[in-house]
Formats: C-alpha cells, sequence, structure tokens
C-alpha cells in the first residue's frame, strides 16, 4: 500500500546541510493504524511530507500502491495526492468561507462527481463523525475538536485508501484528542482506511496497532503498538 525504501532528504538552508531523515525503509499494509512516533526534529513530518507527495526525496523511493513517485510530474503528483490520499494537519486547515458541509463536498467535487452524489456523501460521512445538526457552521463556529472531525470528514469522504494525519491531536485538549484517535480507529475498522499519524504524546502512541519509532532521522524502532488507547 504504501512504501518508503531507504529514503533520505536533506534541507540545504544557505551552506547548512541538514539530514532530515537518513535511509528510512517501511512497509505500511492495506487497512493498518499506524503512529510515526519521536521528539521534536526527529522526520516525522518530513516523512509524512514524503509519503503525502507533498515533497520529494533526496534518495530511496516511496511507492503508493506499488508505483514509484519519483519522476512524476506535479501534477501527475496532485492526481495521486487527489485520489489516494487524505489528510488531516495538526491547525485543521479548513476553508474559513465555507460552511463545514461546504468543505467536506468541495473535496468530494474536485472528483468530477455529479452534485447529488456530492451531496448525499458529504451528508453521510458528517454524520458518521458526529456532527449532524452542525453541517451548516463556518468552522469558528465550532469547537476545536469539531473542526478536527470536518477535516477527518473532509479527507474521508473520497474514500482515499490512505489518511496521512500531522500530530491531529496537537491542539486539542487530551480527552478531546482521545476522542478524535477513537473516530480514526473507528473509520479505519469500518472502511479499511490506512491511517497514517504523527505524534510525540505517548497517550497517543497507545492507540496504534504499529508504532515507528523515529530518531534524529532513522528508524529507532518499528513495532506492534498497543492499540486501543487508555
Ligand atoms: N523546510 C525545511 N528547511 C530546512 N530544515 C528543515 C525544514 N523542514 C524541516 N527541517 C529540519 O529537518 C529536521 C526534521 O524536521 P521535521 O519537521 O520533519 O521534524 P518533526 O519530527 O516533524 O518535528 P516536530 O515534532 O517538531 O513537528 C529538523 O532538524 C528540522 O529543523
Ligand atoms: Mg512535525
Amino acid at each position: 500500500m504504501v512504501k518508503a525504501d531507504n529514503v533520505k532528504k536533506d534541507y540545504t538552508i544557505g551552506k547548512v546541510v541538514v539530514h532530515a531523515l537518513r535511509g528510512v525503509t517501511i512497509d505500511v499494509e492495506q487497512g493498518e493504524f499506524m503512529s510515526i512516533a519521536g521528539p521534536s526534529g526527529s522526520g516525522k513530518t518530513t516523512l509524512l511530507n514524503l509519503i503525502g507527495c507533498l515533497d520529494t526525496a533526496s534518495a530511496g523511493e516511496i511507492y503508493i500502491d506499488g508505483q514509484a513517485v519519483s519522476g512524476r510530474s506535479k501534477n501527475e503528483l496532485a492526481l495521486l495526492r487527489r485520489e489516494k490520499l487524505g489528510f488531516v494537519f495538526q491547525s485543521f486547515n479548513l476553508i474559513p468561507v465555507l460552511t463545514a458541509i461546504e468543505n467536506v463536498s468541495f473535496a468530494l467535487s474536485l472528483l468530477g462527481l455529479d452534485s447529488d452524489t456530492v451531496q448525499k456523501k458529504s451528508m453521510q460521512i458528517m454524520e458518521e463523525v458526529g456532527l449532524k445538526g452542525l453541517e451548516k457552521r463556518f468552522p469558528n463556529e465550532l469547537s476545536g475538536g469539531q473542526q478536527q472531525r470536518v477535516a477527518i470528514a473532509r479527507a474521508l469522504v473520497k474514500d482515499p485508501g490512505i489518511v496521512l494525519a500531522d500530530e491531529p491531536t496537537a491542539n486539542l485538549d487530551s480527552n478531546t484528542g482521545k476522542d478524535i484517535l477513537k473516530l480514526m480507529e473507528e473509520l479505519n475498522k469500518k472502511h479499511k482506511t490506512t491511517f497514517i499519524f504523527s505524534t510525540h504524546d505517548s497517550m497517543v502512541m497507545d492507540f496504534a496497532h504499529r508504532l515507528v519509532q523515529l530518531h534524529d532521522g532513522l528508524i529507532a524502532k518499528n513495532g506492534v503498538g498497543k492499540g486501543g488507547g487508555k
């Protein structure tokens, strides 16, 4: 489903080269609920950005559904992101001038579906994430946890196969964070969507069924997670 093969990423700032990833290999199966954990600066965001085709590796290869991503044009990568990947961010990143349901349906309409299908699927996913009745609120009329639910609905509505979430609970209090993890876990089970989420919070890691730990741009540990949280 997702594979990183000896992936390296260097950033150059002036004359300084930062080795953000120094050879990372992981193989993620369809339907996994996986966390990429590690301290600040260990390379979590860098790895998610490479898997998400938002940035390109300095060396090594990323495979999505068995297909190598390097050498593809910007348009091809945009299409791949649109069809196969959903994104959830730490700061929710909703479009402020669109209502909750419009944030969700906009993402789906980009796939060229007819408007009845778009509306129906959007309503359905809003209900699944527990936001029935709040569809017409604007992002600034929702709590952080509710906004993140909209973001999850937006990521899931197109049935993307893979959802990448970079510290999805970092801006939420711990109880709301747990609820978001539980929701993600439920959606993972129901839709068989692969979830890869990053965190430096041990409470969040405990939800993962598989835990990959990064340290200084290398995998320090790759094993079974506790799963289910506390
Ligand atoms: N655009 C960039 N230019 C230069 N260096 C960068 C850039 N992005 C990240 N880095 C560096 O690469 C390393 C890995 O950063 P990354 O953002 O992947 O870490 P992280 O594990 O996500 O950290 P955090 O928990 O703080 O989000 C760090 O040393 C960081 O300073
Ligand atoms: Mg980060």
